[in-house]
């Protein structure tokens, strides 16, 4: 029974009923005194008052439709709006890919958090994203970031136990706060067993809150070989050398597309990949030395590997400028590999995306042209 409309219904007929009983009376006793005969007064009106009474009740219930279907629009319309999907380190080697896939899919709002919003303002509001700046290290940048979000892509750049602390948690606790429902964050191998990887903190707070997760733990993206940071690419144009102090450890590369193509999925279908660990691999755990021969095959210029020692890595890296955070988070990710850490592979790329994934030949196929032309991201 449609309350609302009987109520609607009830109170115009009164309203309306009793001025049509003042004035029909009269009639009806006009009509009783010429006719001598007794008319049924009572039922007469309330016919009056039930023809009154049915497009009253009538309106009652189309006025409520009205009222139910506009309240289901403003949800409606309320929910797209703060279906905010937020991306963090849009410029890096996922985040960047990421990005792309984003703006080439027609989707609801979304949003890129930078330190530098402008480099990619134009491309992203073409699709109909947004650019705001922002810095994990700089609080009074994240409300502008996490207004209206329901999912975050996060990515913790140069990773530290004192960043986590100070940072990336407390960072984590405001995108909860601000409504975030599901979080797709990038992790590394190892990150559930070893307790002094910062990743290692990240994980467990998620977890633990109130928010649905995808972690997505990769192994060493193929992107790093043109990383201005790791400054890779300077050595292998240059001097047609690798300069990677891994020894003979072997690395599963999986290039960043591939793990960007599985982000989206789980940012964009998030009941299907909630609460779920991937790890994500390349199809083949090389040595660096297999990696200087396609680098050779592809550049069309000898590459060799070099097999430095983590000293000369680091004194190198430092003569160029590069930062002690950056060589001490490369040595130690370069360390693993030796160790014999990095090499596991997996199916997960395979079976989420339903194709295999790249191959470094099938990178260096369309990527050699960086290393001609200097341009490293
Ligand atoms: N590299 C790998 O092979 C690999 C493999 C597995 C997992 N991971 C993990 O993936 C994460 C990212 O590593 P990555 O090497 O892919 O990094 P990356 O490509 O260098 O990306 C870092 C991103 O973070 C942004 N960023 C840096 N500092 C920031 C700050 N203070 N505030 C906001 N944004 C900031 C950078 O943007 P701007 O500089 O433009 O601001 C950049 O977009 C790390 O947690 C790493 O452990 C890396």
């Amino acid at each position: 029974m449609n309350v609302p409309a009987l109520v609607l219904g009830a109170i115009l007929g009164a309203v309306i009923g009793a001025p049509l009983r003042a004035l029909v009376r009269p009639h009806i006793a006009w009509l009783e005194k010429r006719s001598r005969r007794t008319w049924k007064v009572d039922p007469l009106i309330q016919h009056c008052e039930c023809v009154l009474h049915a497009p009253n009740i009538a309106v009652g219930y189309i006025g409520t439709l009205v009222t139910a279907c506009m309240m289901v629009l403003s949800k409606v319309a309320c929910g797209v709006e703060r279906r905010m999907l937020v991306v963090t380190g849009p410029s890096g080697n996922v985040g960047a890919e990421l990005t792309d896939l984003l703006c080439s899919r027609t989707m609801g709002s979304w949003r890129v958090a930078s330190r530098r919003p402008e480099l990619m303002a134009d491309r992203v509001a073409a699709s109909g994203g947004q650019s705001v700046r922002f810095d994990f290290f700089d609080s009074s940048t994240w409300s502008a970031a996490l207004e209206g979000i329901r999912e975050l892509f996060l990515l913790f750049p140069l990773p530290g136990n004192k960043a986590a602390r100070t940072a990336i948690l407390p960072f984590l606790q405001a995108a909860e706060k601000a409504g975030c429902r599901h979080v797709v964050y990038v992790s590394v191998f190892g990150a559930d067993k070893a307790g002094f990887i910062p990743h290692h903190k990240i994980e467990q707070a998620l977890f633990k809150s109130s928010m649905t997760w995808t972690v997505l733990r990769c192994s060493f993206f193929m992107q790093n070989l043109f990383r201005s940071i790791s400054t890779h690419g300077e050595d292998i144009a240059r001097r047609g050398e690798l300069f990677i102090p891994a020894g003979n450890g072997r690395t599963t590369f999986i290039d960043a597309r591939d793990a960007a193509a599985v982000a989206v999925e789980a940012l964009l279908h998030p009941g299907r990949h909630h609460n779920t660990v991937h790890h994500l691999t390349g199809p083949a755990a090389l040595t660096m030395n297999e990696v200087a021969e396609s680098l050779s095959v592809h550049l069309g210029s000898a590459v060799s590997y070099t097999k430095p020692s983590l000293p000369r890595f680091a004194g190198r890296l430092r003569r160029r400028g590069v930062g002690w955070d950056s060589i001490g988070f490369m040595s130690a990710v370069y360390s693993l590999t030796r160790l014999g850490l990095n090499q596991p592979i997996t199916g997960d790329v395979e079976r989420l995306l339903g194709r295999p994934p790249r191959t470094l030949d099938d990178f260096l196929a369309d990527q050699s042209w960086r290393f001609a032309g200097r341009s490293w991201t």
